[in-house]
């Protein structure tokens, strides 16, 4: 039996592991091709709605305002819109003022501690293939700026990833999978992307696990219906076992916590033809790339480029129908955020002489859980010591530096995120 806690080892022989569990469940399944194609009409509906609004001129993306949000005064109709999108846009979540003065407070963090002559380059393999010309990072491995801190620990965030966390079934299969209410603390890096920035972007994938989907107990508990054959009881918002899953060791992609959603709130303003996020918008897609290794035109032993320790990549080859959903953000200011579902596909577009700043911290939605509070414990160590949090490279730039955020500025929330006390 798999330890219940720590991350699983990548199996040894991948290939053989791939086609075992292929011939599982095709066993399961039955007649795949026939399951496939019934979901794949369903989801063709939605791409062609999707296109349909874009073509129109449309919003895709459902945007919230803040105050909206904060007053309780959200419709049962915006909540099935986010909820048959997964992804949404908070307008206003912090006043723009605010972001902008968050942003400056960044620059001068990272100038008093001379970072520019500290950068070693990047530390992973995985953003790192964006920006490096710069002699700055386009993503600075930087965790505990008063403003990164103050963002995670406002009541503003707060509320946002509750009304987050409630779009979840978290009650279900007899268990109580995590607390809606109280959010734990994880921290990740920034984003400063200046103007005249020519970037590759970052091609389409999913994050929380790529190999694991396929192949961990946990995962194959969460999917339970679409490896039996019906991808329509597959509810993407239903919880159930999925703080139970524990990524494969290794790699600089794994996330020890487990999120809602993904988000960031933006530090500048950004127009969305200059090399934006996009999502797919259509939650249920992950069925969609569960099942398609499955049919026979994909080599035995492969699973549609996926790889261990790496994200799982979604592309023309295999995925052309979803790909024809990929579809930007909205315009953007300074102080709105923008969330996507743990399973949403997202790429970032490639961008020429990007006009204007593209900068964001990332702040997820991840609520407390045994899980999430076993990681938030190993948070309060790297906070007080000023190191690179766990899931990330061993950079450690901060441990020196003035100005962090220190303990005795944490409020209850940041306390209880970070499991002290409280
Ligand atoms: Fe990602």
């Amino acid at each position: 039996m798999e330890q219940a806690h720590a991350a699983p080892q990548v199996p040894a022989d991948v290939p053989g592991e791939i086609r075992a569990i292929k011939a599982k469940l095709r066993e399961q399944i039955g007649d795949v091709e026939g399951v496939f194609r019934q979901l794949e009409d369903r989801i063709k509906v939605q791409v062609e709605e999707i296109e349909a609004r874009r073509a129109n001129g449309e919003d895709v993306w459902p945007v919230f305002d803040y105050a909206e949000i904060e007053a309780g005064a959200v419709t049962d109709e915006q909540i099935a819109e986010v909820k048959k999108r997964g992804c949404m846009v908070v307008r206003e979540h912090f006043p723009h003022d605010q972001a902008l003065d968050w942003d400056r407070d960044l620059v001068n963090y990272v100038e008093v501690n001379d970072f520019d002559n500290q950068y070693r380059g990047p530390g992973d393999d995985f953003f790192g293939t964006l920006g490096q010309s710069a002699s700055r990072p386009e993503i600075y491995p930087i965790y505990w700026s008063r403003p990164q801190m103050e963002a995670r620990q406002d009541k503003r965030m707060a509320s946002v990833q509750s009304f987050l966390n409630h779009l979840w079934k978290y009650e279900s299969e007899g268990k109580t999978w995590f607390n809606p209410d109280q959010d734990s603390m994880y921290p990740d890096r920034i984003r400063r992307r200046p103007p005249g920035t020519t970037s590759g972007g970052l091609g389409a994938h999913t994050d929380s696990g790529a190999l694991e989907r396929w192949l961990l107990p946990a995962y194959q508990k969460v999917f339970r219906h679409v490896f039996n054959g019906q991808p329509d009881k597959y509810d993407p918002w239903d919880a159930a076992y999925r703080t139970d899953v524990n990524e494969y060791e290794g790699g600089s992609t794994m996330c020890s916590m487990f999120r809602t959603f993904q988000g960031w709130t933006a530090l500048s303003d950004m127009t969305n033809d200059q090399g934006v996020l996009h999502t797919v918008p259509i939650p249920e897609a992950m069925a969609y790339i569960l099942l398609r290794p499955l049919l026979s035109d994909v080599p035995e032993d492969e699973l549609c480029g996926v790889s261990p320790r790496h994200v799982l990549p979604i592309s023309e080859e295999w995925h052309p129908l979803l790909m024809r959903a990929l579809t930007p953000i909205p315009d953007l200011k300074a102080g709105d955020s923008v969330w996507w579902h743990a399973d949403v596909i997202h790429s970032v577009a490639p961008v020429e002489d990007q006009q204007g700043w593209g900068n964001v911290m990332y702040i997820p939605a991840a609520p407390m859980c045994e899980k999430n509070a076993r990681y938030a414990a190993t948070v309060a160590e790297d906070f007080q010591a000023g190191r690179s949090p766990r899931d990330f490279p061993e950079e450690n730039y901060e441990t020196e530096w003035q100005d962090r955020f220190t303990q005795g500025e944490l409020n209850e929330i940041g306390q209880r995120g970070l499991g002290l006390g409280v």
